[in-house]
């Protein structure tokens, strides 16, 4: 497995592009199984996840093409309904062929993803939708059985609400269920992420019937067909936020470009707090370098709350900060992996429940960590930037899944950051 060994204290400048969104292109990419003709999708970032989904695709029919950024997807073969284990156990984002299977082909085996480092993680959201649609589920030897009524699935209406909030994925699949369904669904606490939105921008634009895109009430009236369509998927907000705390920590100027600020105005908002300089723009920013931030509280929310996905990170900056701040984490409570590394590190950092208290040092050392997920990987590469000394971080493939080539990137901003493939006896 790949590890980044990196060597701390670097200040930054320069200028970095952001890629297409992760989260958005998945589900993106998943609407290809509901029409026949060809979806290309413009701004694919070149990942992990991506290239996985991919092929997982074409298992189930479909052919898929690309050519730089640009990916183009067509279904070719409706036989197949069943998504394998070996390949969504990979990959959580690859339930969200449920809905399209079931809407397109009448029946959807899907295995159940498993838990995974962020907590249980339950699906029952995007069951409880799929049923309100006349869908009959059953899971039994570790796979979602699915089967539309004979006439195909029936619009309804649909709460998808939990105590942590809307779920994004679970929107999706109901959303990309409901555009194919006889008659008018309604889907109230509908999760409105920006990449909730892009999806169903994509499926309008595939000809969809969809009122209320970017509120909590989605109302859809079924149409019998969708055509293919030519989308451009929107920038990366999670990983403009990883730059932008990447130009901070090291009080560097850099400029981060093809982004879209207006997604992240919960983090600017206690960037600013903590008395953070830049200037922001609708589509890039430069950060300023700064003296030690202030401590802050924030609590992770759906949209446009505090995003989760920039919890680690907004941590890894708040080590240095001068105070204690306080992080509740309301959407997976457990995602707190990267706090014992970021220690490692000689971060003070407390964890109570599903709240961190961090109190803001003046220094972290380098030391060997472990990456758990995708974010916490950023976190602790983030955090290796500024400590003293060379950190190495193991299993990186993590933030191979969310981030393209980061260490190319950041090393032209001028970090320095060294990919190192496993010895003959790893
Ligand atoms: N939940 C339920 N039941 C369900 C579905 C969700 O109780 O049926 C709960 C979850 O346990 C959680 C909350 O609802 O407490 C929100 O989870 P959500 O369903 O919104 O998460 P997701 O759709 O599985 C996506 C992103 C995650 C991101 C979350 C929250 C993708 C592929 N994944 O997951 O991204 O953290 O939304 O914004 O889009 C990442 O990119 O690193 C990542 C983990």
């Amino acid at each position: 497995m790949d590890r980044f060994v990196i060597e701390g204290g670097r200040r930054l400048s320069g200028t970095v592009d952001v890629r297409g969104s992760k989260n958005a292109v998945l589900p993106i990419m998943a609407a290809a199984l509901l029409t026949r003709e060809p979806l290309v999708i413009e701004g694919v970032p070149d990942l992990r996840d991506v290239r996985f989904y991919a092929k997982l695709l074409q298992v189930l029919g479909c052919e898929v093409s690309s050519e730089g950024s640009t990916m183009r997807f067509q279904t070719c073969n409706e036989e197949e309904h069943t998504a394998p284990y070996d390949l969504v156990s990979k990959m959580r984002g690859t339930v969200t062929t449920l809905g399209p299977l079931l809407a397109r082909r009448g029946r959807a085996r899907v295995s159940l993803p498993g838990g995974c480092v962020l907590g249980v993680r339950p699906i029952d959201l995007h069951l409880k939708g799929l049923r309100a649609l006349g869908a009959k589920i059953k899971v039994e030897h570790g796979y979602i059985d699915a089967v539309a009524p004979p006439g195909g699935l029936v619009g309804a209406e649909i709460f998808l609400g939990s105590s942590f909030g809307p779920t994004v994925l679970g929107t999706a699949n109901v959303l990309m269920a409901a555009v194919l369904a006889r008659g008018k669904t309604v889907i109230e606490c509908a999760a409105c992420e920006p990449e909730v939105v892009d999806l169903a921008r994509c499926l309008v634009e595939m000809g969809a019937q969809i009122e209320g895109i970017g509120s909590h009430r989605l109302v859809i009236h079924g149409v019998p067909e969708l055509t293919g369509a030519h989308h451009r998927v929107i920038p990366d907000r999670i990983e403009a936020a990883t730059f932008i705390v990447a130009g901070l920590m090291t009080r560097s100027e850099i400029t981060v470009r093809n982004m879209r600020s207006d997604h992240l105005t919960a983090f600017f908002d206690k960037l600013l707090e903590a008395g953070a300089e830049m200037d922001i723009a609708p589509t890039r920013v430069i950060t300023k370098p700064t003296e030690r931030l202030n401590s802050v509280e924030f609590t992770t929310l759906a949209y446009p709350g505090f995003p989760t996905d920039l919890q680690a990170q907004m941590m890894a900056l708040l080590t240095l900060s001068k105070g204690v701040s306080v992080i509740t984490e309301r959407i997976f409570p457990d995602r707190f992996m990267h706090a014992s590394e970021l220690m490692r590190l000689g971060a003070n950092i407390r964890r109570e429940g599903p709240m961190a208290i961090v109190e803001g040092s003046e220094r972290l050392s380098g030391a060997p960590v472990m990456a758990s997920d995708l974010r916490a990987s950023a976190a602790l590469v983030l955090a290796g930037m500024v400590a003293e000394g060379e950190t190495e971080v193991q299993r990186v493939y993590h933030i191979d899944r969310g981030y393209e080539r980061i260490e190319e990137r950041l090393n032209a901003l001028g970090a320095s950051i060294r990919r190192v493939n496993p010895g003959p006896h790893e």
